[in-house]
């Protein structure tokens, strides 16, 4: 089965379902002697893990990581690095009323016609458990480029909102802005692996995500060549622009200003509001979903874009090592 890698010098692989025994990552061509402890990668799973406040999921997920490989002494030895949490509160009794219908706007009708089967429970494999490896490999990203810093928010909506369409059985979509700091001038590659491009494989890859835009965005579309373009200028004798509506990357390669970046997430899928569906033989029935879930998944996929933001950009850097 494809899919589940992502990277090219620096690679993770995910493994693991949402109501399986435990969910991971495999994370192969770290430099060796980077420190790094278990406590570094708890602190960013901390950062994603459900039930912290009223705006997420009930489901109290402890999701504590444990080190199977490739950190000896605190310090990785250059094979791969093994990260596994073992899945605790799942309530797989929730999914089994709905095990053979189809819930609007989830993976599940896909699935089921591109294997033939699915666990049905908690989403499988389309769950946002599946994304604890990519934030568990975050901690080990964010030590190869320690200079580069991520600052990383939800810029809509308000806490109000959310809790007005919670409270009608409903949820919400969101934006999420990312700005990464310190990144030299010089990362990407031109053409298919373009820095841009790369960043937005890696964050049309989150579960939920419909949109992605750098800099200006969709914006740049209404705009004239003479508001787009940032001028070029020096600064204390370096080379630099006026603006960054290019968001820090043109031509595919970073240009040394911010990078800036923006994610559109869809409203959660499964809502208790009564819709619409068929079941696994095309028999038309209603739905109302259950289960403990996000009102609005852009809250909790903040450090999700962070996280897939850092595999870039260490990946990159690494690349780039080999260039120059
Ligand atoms: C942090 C996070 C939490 C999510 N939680 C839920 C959830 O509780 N219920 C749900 O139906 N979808 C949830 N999703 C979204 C689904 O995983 C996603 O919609 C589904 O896999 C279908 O994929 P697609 O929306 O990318 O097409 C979540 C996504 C993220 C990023």
């Amino acid at each position: 089965m494809t899919g589940n890698t992502f990277g090219n010098l620096l690679k993770i692989t995910t493994w693991g379902e949402s109501h399986g025994p435990a969910i991971g990552v495999i994370i192969d061509g770290c430099p060796a002697g980077i420190k790094i402890s278990e406590k570094d990668i708890q602190k960013e799973l901390d950062r994603r893990k459900p039930g912290q406040n009223k705006l997420t999921t009930a489901r109290k997920e402890e999701d504590k990581v444990e080190i199977l490989s490739g950190i000896f002494e605190s310090k990785t030895t250059g094979t791969p690095i093994s990260l596994m949490v073992r899945n605790k509160d799942s309530k797989s009794k929730d999914y089994s009323k709905i095990k053979n219908l189809y819930r609007p706007g989830h993976a599940d009708f896909v699935y089921d016609k591109k294997y033939g089967l699915r666990d049905h429970r908690g989403g499988g494999r389309a769950s946002a458990r599946e994304t604890i490896g990519r934030v568990a490999a975050f901690a080990i990203a964010k030590k190869i480029i320690p200079k580069i810093k991520f600052s990383t928010k939800l810029i809509s909506p308000t806490e109000k909102e959310i809790e007005d369409v919670k409270k009608q059985g409903n949820s919400i979509g969101g934006l999420i802005e990312c700005v990464i700091k310190n990144v030299p001038a010089g990362l990407g590659s031109p053409v298919f692996d373009k820095l841009d491009a790369k960043l937005a494989q890696a964050m049309i890859s989150i579960p939920g995500v419909k949109g992605f835009e750098v800099g200006s965005g969709f914006v740049s579309s209404v705009m004239t060549g003479s508001e787009n373009n940032d001028e070029f200028t020096t600064k204390n004798g370096k080379i630099t622009t006026t603006t960054n509506n290019a968001g820090g990357i043109l031509g595919g390669i970073s240009n040394g200003m911010d990078i800036v970046f923006r994610v559109a997430l869809k409203p959660t899928s499964s809502i208790a509001k009564k819709q619409m569906t068929v079941d696994n033989k095309g028999k038309k029935k209603t739905i109302e979903i259950k289960g403990r879930h996000d009102p609005c998944i852009a809250v909790r996929a903040v450090p999700i874009v962070e996280a897939m933001a850092g595999l870039v950009i260490a990946d990159e850097y690494l690349i780039q090592k080999t260039v120059k």
